[in-house]
């Protein structure tokens, strides 16, 4: 007989035996260590009270994970991963995780539930639509790896004061996009650095937060960007966002991995065709699911 518990109840050996198993033969290499899967949790505000694990007996057989987080006043939730063993796929435990995982946020007074899914990933997405949710969105991970020739927007006058801030602040801006996917919101960007672009008369005209990755030797190796925007009215958005971009990867001759995950194609059109116009690459597309609660 299944039965599905809490995390919270589980021991971690189960969840990460449950991930691992759920995640066999995935498009991308998503194996977990217990290190890995607490840190996942904690830099992605996932919960441990409202993911779930689906058992057969003692045998962890497949997972969701969730989170919640506050947005305007409304609970917003995440599913930060389904997975069913290969051996019980096809016999309905997909559904169920999702109808058990929708119960939940409904009694936790979530109004809207979000995921992204591979866009080839047809048995989930068809899942996830069977259950109610849109794609609302295409999203893609940009890419721009290793030493360029030249500075890729050094032609672009920097004519705008640039100031630095808590991403905190970022999150109170009126055109923040606190509905681009999760994962690109500033709670996940944690110890990263946030710009705003300002005019003279202190009136913010855009913002970037991203976070640089060092090795162990303490060498800067990567800077992930995780938004970029522009105030939407403004005539020279396409400034204020190159603008952003530079100063957020520096001038493009350092050798260092650059990466923005989970753009959205259409919600942020001019950072994505700003990012495509410089040479960034698409590494992985996504759909982006919307549900409303
Ligand atoms: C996606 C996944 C979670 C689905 O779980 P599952 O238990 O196999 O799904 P279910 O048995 O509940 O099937 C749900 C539907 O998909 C269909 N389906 C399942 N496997 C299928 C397959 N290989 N090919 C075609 N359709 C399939 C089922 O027929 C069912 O359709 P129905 O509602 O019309 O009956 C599972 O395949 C998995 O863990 N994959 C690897 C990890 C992954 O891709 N996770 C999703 C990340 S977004």
């Amino acid at each position: 007989m299944i039965k599905i518990k809490r995390l919270v109840d589980c021991t971690i050996a189960d969840a990460v035996t449950a991930w691992n198993d759920g995640f066999e033969g995935y498009f991308v290499d998503a194996t977990t260590t217990p290190e890995k899967f607490l840190t996942r949790m904690v830099m992605e505000d996932l919960s441990p009270a409202l993911s779930i694990i689906a058992f057969e007996n003692i045998r962890p057989i497949g997972i969701v994970m969730n989170g919640v987080r506050m947005d305007h006043g409304q609970k917003v939730a995440w599913n930060g991963g389904t997975g069913v063993s290969k051996d019980y796929r096809g016999k309905g435990i997909g559904k169920l995780l999702i109808e058990s995982t929708l119960s939940i946020l409904q009694k936790e007074n979530v109004s809207i539930a979000t995921l992204e899914a591979i866009s080839e990933n047809t048995v989930a997405i068809s899942i996830y639509k069977k259950k109610g949710y849109l794609v609302e969105d295409t999203v893609e991970f940009l890419n721009l790896n290793g030493k360029q020739k030249q500075n890729l927007i050094g032609e672009v006058k920097r004519k705008f004061t640039v100031e630095r801030v808590a991403l905190q602040q970022i999150g109170q801006l009126p055109f923040y996009k606190s509905t681009n996917p999760w994962q690109t919101r500033w709670q996940s960007a944690k110890s990263g650095e946030g710009l705003l672009v300002k005019e003279e008369n202190g009136d913010v005209l855009g913002y970037a937060y991203y976070k640089k990755n060092y090795n162990d030797q303490g060498v800067h190796t990567g800077t992930t960007m995780y938004q970029c925007e522009a105030k939407p009215e403004r005539v020279d958005a396409e400034e204020i966002i190159y603008q952003l971009i530079g100063c957020v990867f520096g001038d493009f001759t350092d050798n260092i991995n650059r990466t923005v995950p989970n753009l959205p194609m259409n919600k942020s059109k001019k950072t994505y065709s700003a990012l495509r116009k410089i040479g960034f690459e698409t590494t992985a597309q996504q759909v982006y699911m919307v549900k409303e609660i």
